[in-house]
């Protein structure tokens, strides 16, 4: 393994508060991948930790919520994500229904997204009621991280995509579960659209890292949808997203001019073309690249 590979024993160890300003750790910065291609160009920039999460499927699979996601959906992304990727370390979603029935099936469906999947943990969504299940997987050698706060699959219950932990009562119940979850075993837990006091606290009362989604900026990391912060998303976008870059209008753009080019004409170009005066110019990058690749045939 790597000297600078990402593992949950390191991640545990980012761990922020209590810490004296000059031994502080960095920031755990997570976005979710669902693909080799973008999980190649997160680790290069320097993403620790790439969650394949079941909101693959609402961004790629077009769903409303995630309740549809299978164990076999998170195996075929986590396998493209774990090629795409050397660095960051790869979480994998537990999706709904393949842990909460009991704690063998939750030991099962982890050891799934393992083996099949090249995982290197899992995720799960609940508290005190997950914990058993967390303590078994933990047990059995694989890396847990917990979710709390807004989790989506519990959205029919919760009424809705909404912050939660907003009354005294419901603050208590989370730290409680934080609480529980860290005595199972997690590496790290993820708050998801919670007061930022709130996150500040449960963050404060723990000696695992917190990674806030919307939860604001005391947590020990954050992590965002991708879709959301590159501006592929063009539903709803939560306020707590920052859209660094626009790309659903980029690729808006570079596909009007793409179909106005084949009808036009003016694409293909004889320097896009084999058997053509330049492709008896020395090996160009895209040959080198055919070399290694399929054969094309003139
Ligand atoms: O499924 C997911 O992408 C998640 C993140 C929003 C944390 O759980």
């Amino acid at each position: 393994m790597a000297a600078d590979k990402v593992t949950a024993a390191s991640i545990a160890a980012r761990k922020l508060s209590g810490k004296p300003p000059g031994e502080a750790a960095e920031k755990i910065a997570a976005v979710t991948a669902y693909d080799a291609t973008f999980a190649r160009v997160f680790d290069a920039a320097g993403v620790d930790v790439l969650l394949v999460g079941d909101t693959l499927g609402m961004v790629v699979q077009g769903a409303p919520t995630t309740l549809g996601v299978t164990v076999e959906d998170i195996i075929y992304h986590t396998r493209a994500v774990a090629r795409g990727a050397s660095r960051a370390l790869i979480v994998a979603d537990m999706p709904f229904m393949s842990y909460q029935v009991s704690s063998e099936q939750a030991l099962v469906s982890a050891g799934r997204l393992l083996k099949e999947g090249n995982a290197e943990a899992v995720k799960l969504e609940g508290g005190a009621h997950v914990c058993d299940a967390v303590s078994r997987m933990v047990a059995s050698g694989i890396p847990v991280m917990g979710h709390l706060g807004l989790t989506p699959q519990s959205v029919h219950a919760l009424g809705g995509f909404k912050v939660q932990a907003k009354d005294d009562a419901a603050r208590e119940r989370l730290l409680a579960d934080a609480r529980a979850l860290e005595q199972a075993g997690v590496f790290s837990i993820v708050l998801e659209a919670v007061p930022r006091a709130v996150a500040r606290q449960v963050t404060e009362a723990l000696r695992v890292p917190t990674i806030g989604i919307g939860a604001g900026p005391d947590c020990d990391g954050q992590v965002l949808v991708c879709y959301d912060f590159l501006g592929l998303f063009q539903g709803f976008v939560p306020r707590f997203v920052k859209r660094y870059a626009e790309l659903g209008d980029i690729v808006s753009a570079a596909t009007r001019a793409y179909v106005s080019e084949v009808r036009s004409g003016q694409f293909p170009e004889d320097r896009h073309s084999f058997g053509t005066a330049a492709r008896a110019e020395p090996a160009s990058a895209d040959e080198a690249r055919y070399a290694s690749g399929p054969k094309v045939r003139e």
